[in-house]
């Protein structure tokens, strides 16, 4: 096991120097989450506090930058520790629930704030339900659902949407649910790359939620039968701009992991991953201005057949994230649930090492009930290689003692009836 001080890195992992001195330079940063933090750039959550959140009346916990290990039993409310976590990533979080859902029932609405450091400094972050007002008019923007909006502020500032949390901090997580991600429909798969690509362009989730929200409009108008044939125009091209940014961007950050993942995954076997759809062909074949042009004509020639299908001929929202295991060279879909949980594995470990090269830290990871599924030699590699990236991880289990190699290396807390209390000592 790699000693927290001792950085010893994998291959392709070079420490940026500079997130690291500037780190070091703010004082602030350095008490907040302890003295570890001078020998390595991170991201970390040094302080949750929830409000109403599922389970959870009140939860304040004081942390530092190293993992965190949530033991408990069942329904305790580990994962919903992490579901909160994953709020300040864009999107409906790790349960994709709806704001109302995770009001404590009979109470609400919900809020969680964070304190986070990262390589430019200590932001504090807050997000929560607002719950809507009667008498606000029913049209639904971005952001925002008959469920009330999800509000987002970034060091006391309320941003407009969500896609700030992604510039702020880049979270990533693992849960059994998507064990199934590779039997699923393709939605689930380009939830799962645009995740991965929030890490790398905050961007990216800007960009999706306008290009969804003008797909959402444009059928609204194809459905009514509007004859608003300027208007129909304007979205469809802001459709296919958006459009071919986000296609692009995805290729982009499919192909850096895949070659990432080429260049070595330990223990973990190698997946090969391509997306694919009718405007990622059209990227691979020609510029982006040529796809751009072919979207614009696609959708003003099949608004006729849109309009009875509710859909978008073409699009983003037509593309597949493709994962194959390279080992058995076999489709992900045909895989074991063993062989599926060790692609992801060694898909956000890749990812994580990829952030932590462009952003100057690695992402804050949440792996829920991941290492109770993982034999001890597997189990072993995943620990060292997350130490190794210096990444704040939650991590879930109902077994304490398989989190004992981890040591002090780990912060370890026990989780009971919503109450999380530190382990007195380390587990054995
Ligand atoms: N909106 C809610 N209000 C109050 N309790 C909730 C809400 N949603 C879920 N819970 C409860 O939270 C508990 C803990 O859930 P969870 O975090 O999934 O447990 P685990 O520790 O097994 O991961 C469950 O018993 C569930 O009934
Ligand atoms: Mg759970």
């Amino acid at each position: 096991m790699t000693a927290l001080g001792g950085a010893r890195r994998p291959a392709g992992y070079a420490q940026p120097a500079i997130a690291q001195a500037d780190i070091a330079a703010r004082p602030g940063a350095v008490s907040a989450a302890g003295a570890d933090l001078s020998v390595g750039a991170r991201a970390a959550v040094t302080r949750l506090a929830l409000t109403d959140f599922r389970c959870y009346a009140r939860l304040k916990l004081v942390l530092d930058a190293r993992p965190v290990v949530l033991t408990g039993p069942n329904g305790a409310g580990k994962t919903n520790l992490l579901e909160a976590l994953s709020f300040f990533a864009p999107g409906r979080g790790l349960r994709r629930a709806r704001l109302g859902e995770v009001d404590r029932i009979g109470a609400g609405p919900w809020g969680a704030a964070a304190t986070v450091l990262g390589p430019t400094g200590v932001l504090e972050i807050g997000t929560g339900h607002d719950r809507p007002n009667h008498d606000r008019s029913g049209d639904v923007g971005e952001g925002q659902s008959t469920d009330g909006r999800r509000v987002v502020r970034v060091d006391g500032r309320t941003e407009r949407g969500q896609a700030a949390l992604a510039s702020a901090v880049a979270v990533f997580w693992l849960t059994p649910d998507m064990d199934r991600l590779f039997a699923e429909g393709p939605g689930a798969r380009r939830r799962f790359l645009d995740r991965l690509v929030y890490g790398f362009d905050p961007e990216h989730a800007r960009r999706v939620a306008v290009y969804e929200h003008a797909m959402r409009e444009r059928a609204r108008i194809l459905r009514e039968g509007r004859g608003d044939g300027a208007w129909l125009s304007a979205l469809e091209d802001r459709m296919a701009r958006e459009g071919v940014a986000i296609a692009s961007a995805r290729r982009a950050v499919a192909e850096r992991l895949a070659r990432a993942i080429h260049d070595g995954v330990g223990a973990f076997p190698k997946a090969g991953l391509a997306v694919e759809g009718p405007l990622d062909r059209a990227l691979a074949e020609g510029p982006a201005l040529a796809a751009e042009d072919a979207v614009r004509a696609a959708l003003a020639t099949a608004r006729g057949e849109d309009a009875i299908s509710g859909g978008a001929a073409t699009g983003p929202h037509k593309s597949d994230l493709v994962v194959r295991h390279l080992g058995k060279d076999m489709p992900a879909a045909l895989c074991s649930t063993g062989e599926h949980k060790a692609l992801l594995i060694s898909i956000a470990l890749a990812n994580a090492r990829l952030v932590a090269l462009d952003r100057g830290a690695p992402p804050i990871l949440l792996l829920d009930e991941v290492a109770a599924h993982l034999d001890a030699t597997r189990r072993a590699a995943l620990f060292e290689t997350l130490l190794e990236l210096r990444a704040q991880t939650w991590m879930t289990g109902t077994d304490a003692h398989l989190f004992a190699p981890l040591g002090q290396a780990a912060q370890h807390f026990a989780v009971a009836e919503a109450a999380v209390v530190p382990l007195a000592g380390v587990p054995s």
